[in-house]
């Protein structure tokens, strides 16, 4: 099946399941703007659980905060946001579509390369075990034309990038011949910056009030609560602070479901560091990171390093970790070396010293900063994506959410396989035991067949069946998601059964 026709089914499976909904959806909805249902937001909490213990509860030196959204508007000049947080922008005059000429170019780039992809594919087929990669696209001339190409073309955008040259993104995009999707004409307007974030007003007056932002980014609460914490907190560098919060964009090219939305969750990490050692702490977190990524088992061939192309204003190295989304390699998580810009920013607009004073060195300094920084939705979409599996099985097929049990949104079904002979009541007794450890679903309609299939599709990694043999034995059949083994066992062994695969110390054993 073609990559989009699944991520077509993902979103339909996304609304069926009460995992995401559009946003105002009986009003037709508001643009990359969604809700989550009641699995959503069990699946959400505990990709933000998975995050929160792993960088607060396992690092000794990594402190949490929640700051408020609404900030001080000077914090978005002194940080160089009111200024440069901005996109280009280039239209298509005949379908009046706004696109980012830096993501068109991307899409032209990853066009390439998959053109490159599809030649090692097919040769991999011809020459089955003897197939020898790296000689092969050393040798081949077409996989070299495209390599080639692309090369040349990477270099050209990472300048124009750079450069902030917008008539030479425009020019590109001219020179590639890249056509609007929707009218598919090369009848482009110039490129144009646009600022992302939205404003508002604070004050009764429309005279006495002022124009305050919606953050785009959590950060910047970290920032200005530096000083706040690393005092009362007695931290001594190198230390770091988490937060998880909303975020706002005014993105105009929303597209691709919870990808790219106006409204989204961030979980940042701003690590302070002693000016000068900051690279070697942006390779240890760009190390932990990954392994964090790859410990959910979804292959780490789907995880890659991306460099920027192009540093952002604040940042002296940064890099994404991209996953392999069913529309290609994508960033899920951004992990920058922001020096001392921010600290510096707002001691110069706050008028108030940002430092730290350092006993082992006997001086002060502003400390230089390692953030990552992950968006909930996107790792959501993330899980989704490599989760959501079509099988065809015996006599039938099954959709199966294979969502990690620690981050599955309900743990364990219930099920009493009629409604009557007093097996009801032992399936309300089992979730009555377990209901504070584990999220249970009690289930007795239609056959049990059905009621498995239900389970897989929500990705519910245990079901427990109470059959006329249980009011005998006090034993109950456990059903597992992934293999569809079923296995008898005794009431009293499922917590530990279940714990052990539940439990985030599965995951970060391997994180
Ligand atoms: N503080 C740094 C920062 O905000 P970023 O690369 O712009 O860096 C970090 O964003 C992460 O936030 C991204 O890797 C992505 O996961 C998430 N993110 C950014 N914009 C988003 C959007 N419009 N919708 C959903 N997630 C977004």
């Amino acid at each position: 099946m073609a990559q989009e026709d699944i991520f077509k089914k993902l979103v339909a499976h996304c609304k069926e399941y009460g995992f995401v909904f559009q946003s105002s959806e009986i009003y037709d909805g508001l643009g990359a703007v969604y809700d989550y249902g009641q699995l959503g937001v069990e699946l959400k909490n505990n990709i933000k659980k998975y995050w929160w213990d792993s960088m607060v509860l396992l690092h000794e030196n990594v402190v949490g905060l929640d700051s408020a959204i609404f900030m001080h508007p000077t914090i978005w000049k002194a940080s160089g946001h009111v200024d440069a947080f901005s996109d280009p922008l280039i239209d298509n005059k005949d379908s009046k579509k706004r696109y980012r000429a830096d993501v068109l170019i991307e899409e032209q780039l990853a066009k390439i390369e998959g053109k490159i992809e599809k030649e090692i594919t097919k040769a991999k087929k011809r020459f089955g075990d003897a197939f020898d990669e790296q000689q092969f696209r050393e040798t081949n001339p077409r996989v070299l034309a495209n390599k080639k190409k692309f090369d040349e073309l990477h270099t050209r955008f990472a300048k124009a990038l750079n450069d902030g040259d917008l008539d030479e993104l425009k020019q590109i995009i001219i020179d590639q011949g890249i056509v609007c999707p929707v009218s598919g004409s090369r009848n482009w307007t110039d490129v144009r910056q646009f600022n992302l974030m939205f404003a508002t007003e604070m004050g009764a007056t429309a005279e006495g009030a002022s124009t305050i932002y919606l953050r785009p980014e959590t950060a910047q609460g970290i920032f200005v609560n530096y000083l706040n914490v690393q005092k009362t907190g007695r931290m001594k560098i190198p230390f770091g602070i988490a937060q998880i919060g909303k975020a706002f964009r005014n993105e105009i090219v929303a597209r691709q479901f919870i990808f790219r939305m106006r409204e989204f969750e961030q979980m940042e990490m701003q690590f302070f560091v002693r000016p000068g050692t900051e690279l070697e702490w942006f390779e240890k977190w760009k190390e932990t990171r990954m392994n964090w990524h790859r410990a959910l088992g979804f292959g780490d061939e789907n995880y890659r390093f991306h460099e920027h192309e192009k540093l952002a204003h604040y940042a002296n190295a940064a890099v994404d970790v991209e996953y392999k989304f069913p529309f290609g390699f994508k960033e899920v998580e951004g992990i920058h070396s922001r020096t001392d810009f921010d600290l510096s920013q707002h001691e110069e607009y706050s008028g108030k010293k940002i430092r730290y004073f350092d006993p082992e060195l006997n001086e002060s300094y502003v400390p230089f900063v390692v953030e990552t920084s992950i968006g909930v939705d996107r790792m959501f979409l993330q899980i989704i994506s490599a989760a959501y599996t079509e099988e065809k099985l015996e006599k039938d097929s099954r959709i199966v959410l294979r969502i990690p049990a620690p981050l599955a949104p309900v743990k364990l079904a219930v099920l009493p396989l009629v409604k009557k002979d007093g097996l009801p009541e032992i399936a309300r007794n089992i979730i009555n035991d377990l209901k504070f450890d584990f999220n249970c679903q009690y289930d007795e309609k239609d056959s049990i067949g059905k009621r498995y299939r239900r389970q897989d599709a929500i990705g519910t990694p245990f079901c427990v069946t109470i059959d006329h043999q249980t009011i005998d034995d006090n034993t109950v059949t456990i059903r597992y998601r992934d293999t569809m083994a079923q296995k008898r066992v005794a009431i009293e062994e499922l917590r530990g059964i279940i714990d052990a695969q539940v439990s985030f110390k599965k995951l970060f054993g391997q994180a």
